[in-house]
């Protein structure tokens, strides 16, 4: 169950963690681009960021949606929003609030959410009101640490107790969830990869 205890957690472990996000997580973040293409932007398009943190993805979506699309972070970190605040443009709107209590208009075309669910507390809410903000026929796109088997799975022990520190947890079934609240739902990287990428059309 989440509580409130997790969400201050959160809120302080960005405290010291955003002045050094965008120099350390590039190392093991990735597949943020084939995460933006998987949306299928076109210009004009609205989209949301969940969980957008510092804003990488930013100019990833707006170069694809131009000045005429809109796109609206996200964050439950005040820190993390500030450093997304230095690359917001006229068509960036931004909202401090908990992803799984979100109430927004479903209107997007396209919502994102990269290296968030697995640390939103409330994360099967989370997924439940993103569906809810994309139109019939919208895109909900999901980049996460997958669960590597076989012979990495050394390194993956270590590496799971390093993102448990991070206030990860990689023991959620986020295509089983996804499946649930959308129509169809395609795995663009299995779960079993370093991570996974999946794609729910609503
Ligand atoms: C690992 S960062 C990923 C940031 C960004 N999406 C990226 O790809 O760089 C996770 C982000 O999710 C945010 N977050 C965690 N729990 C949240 C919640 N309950 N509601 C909204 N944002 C949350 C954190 O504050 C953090 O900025």
């Amino acid at each position: 169950m989440a509580s409130e205890a997790d969400s201050r957690a959160l809120q302080r472990f960005y405290r010291w963690n955003a002045p050094i996000y965008d120099l350390t997580r590039w190392t093991i973040l990735h597949f943020r681009r084939a995460a933006v293409e998987a949306m299928r932007l076109s210009p004009g398009m609205k989209v949301l960021d969940l969980g957008c943190g510092t804003g990488l993805s930013f100019r990833l979506i707006t170069r694809r949606i131009g000045h005429e699309g809109v796109l609206v972070g996200v964050d439950l970190s005040a820190d993390m929003l500030r450093r997304a605040a230095r690359r917001q443009t006229r068509n960036i709107h931004l909202i401090c609030a908990e992803a799984g209590d979100l109430h927004l208009k479903p209107t997007f075309d396209a919502v994102l959410m990269a290296y968030s669910l697995t640390m939103i507390p409330k994360w099967e809410s989370a997924i439940r009101h993103a569906s809810k903000h994309v139109r019939e026929g919208g895109t909900i796109v999901i980049l996460d640490f997958g669960r590597p088997e076989g012979r990495f799975s050394m390194f993956r022990r270590a590496f799971d107790r390093y993102l448990a520190l991070n206030h990860v947890r990689t023991d959620r079934d986020l295509k089983g969830l996804l499946q649930q609240n959308v129509n169809r739902v395609e795995v663009l990287r299995p779960v079993s990869s370093y991570a996974t990428l999946l794609r729910g059309t609503r």
